[in-house]
């Protein structure tokens, strides 16, 4: 899988991770969590590292590390969680609980949440990097009406990661948020590369266009994906899922290279 560098410490990322918005929030026991064993097998098995969580996900924070720690596989991921709650000793509370949850001592990077109570996070993050309890922070969100917000808040702090969603069906980012974040030197995890699940569903029911094969892709989901990773700014994509055949298939689009602005100007006419 290719990877890409974070600009504030050239280090290297796989292009593809994995989500856990409602796919991990399973419970023990189940069907659907001894599947998720496989889904992060699958993750680590094709090049995979980054798996975004959030206190806001249900159980999934706690599935992620009971699964990581029986795999002995912490340190095959880079482990990105949030936090989801306003006042200062409220959100040491939560992150404090995102360590146990997560079985680890260490968080590669704490993201504030949808921008929730910001000034106060990162004040506390900051500290906690210098630490070396994180190793890097930043700020989500997953909608255009707060955009100018995220650009804000992008410009007043020093950051090393933006979460922002970017899609086929949803590329607003890029008017300024991905220029400004390549600007800045911020890394950029773009969200909902599927629409949320929504536009996968609608274009399944289409045949793939003949162009696919051109680029490396097989499904509908690829093509997204290298949508997604096409433009220069996006370090990393962040799909969300909970079966194993799908990381694989997702991870695909992470291999091969990456068409270029020309190349879907060129297609978009074509496009369900
Ligand atoms: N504000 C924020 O910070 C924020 C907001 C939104 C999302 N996020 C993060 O971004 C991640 C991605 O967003 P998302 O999960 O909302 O939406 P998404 O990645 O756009 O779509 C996820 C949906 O696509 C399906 N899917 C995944 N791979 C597939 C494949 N190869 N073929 C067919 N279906 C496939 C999944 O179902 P299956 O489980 O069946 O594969 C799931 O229903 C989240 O999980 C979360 O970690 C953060």
């Amino acid at each position: 899988m290719n990877t890409r560098p974070i600009p504030s410490t050239q280090e290297a990322l796989p292009v593809i991770g994995c989500g856990t918005w409602m796919g991990f929030d399973v419970a023990a026991a189940s069907a659907g969590h001894r599947r998720l064993a496989d889904v992060l097998d699958a993750l680590v098995a094709t090049g995979g590292k980054l798996i975004d969580s959030s206190p806001m996900y249900g159980r999934a924070e706690a599935v992620t590390g009971q699964l990581l720690e029986a795999a002995r596989q912490r340190d095959k991921a880079f482990l990105a969680t949030k936090v989801w709650t306003s006042g200062r000793e409220a959100g040491i509370a939560q992150m404090e609980q995102s360590f146990q949850r997560l079985r680890t001592e260490r968080i590669d990077l704490m993201q504030v949440h949808n921008l929730v109570d910001w000034r106060t996070h990162l004040a506390t993050l900051r500290g906690w990097k210098d630490q070396g309890r994180v190793r890097y922070l930043g700020i989500t969100h997953y909608t255009a009406s707060a955009y100018a917000d995220v650009e804000a808040v992008l410009r007043a702090e020093p950051l090393d990661f933006l979460q922002i969603n970017y899609s086929l069906d949803a590329q607003e980012a890029e008017q300024r948020l991905l220029p400004l974040a390549a600007e800045r030197g911020v890394a950029v995890i773009a969200n909902m590369p599927f629409g949320g699940g929504s536009l996968l569903r609608r274009l399944r029911e289409q045949p793939l266009p003949g162009w696919a094969a051109e680029i490396g892709c097989a499904s509908w989901a690829q093509v997204l994906l290298k949508f997604v990773l096409s433009h220069p700014a996006v370090t990393c994509t962040i799909p969300g899922t909970s079966r194993p055949e799908h990381l694989v298939d997702n991870a695909a689009a992470g291999v091969g290279s990456f068409p270029d602005e020309g190349f879907w100007r060129r297609n978009a006419a074509s496009l369900p």
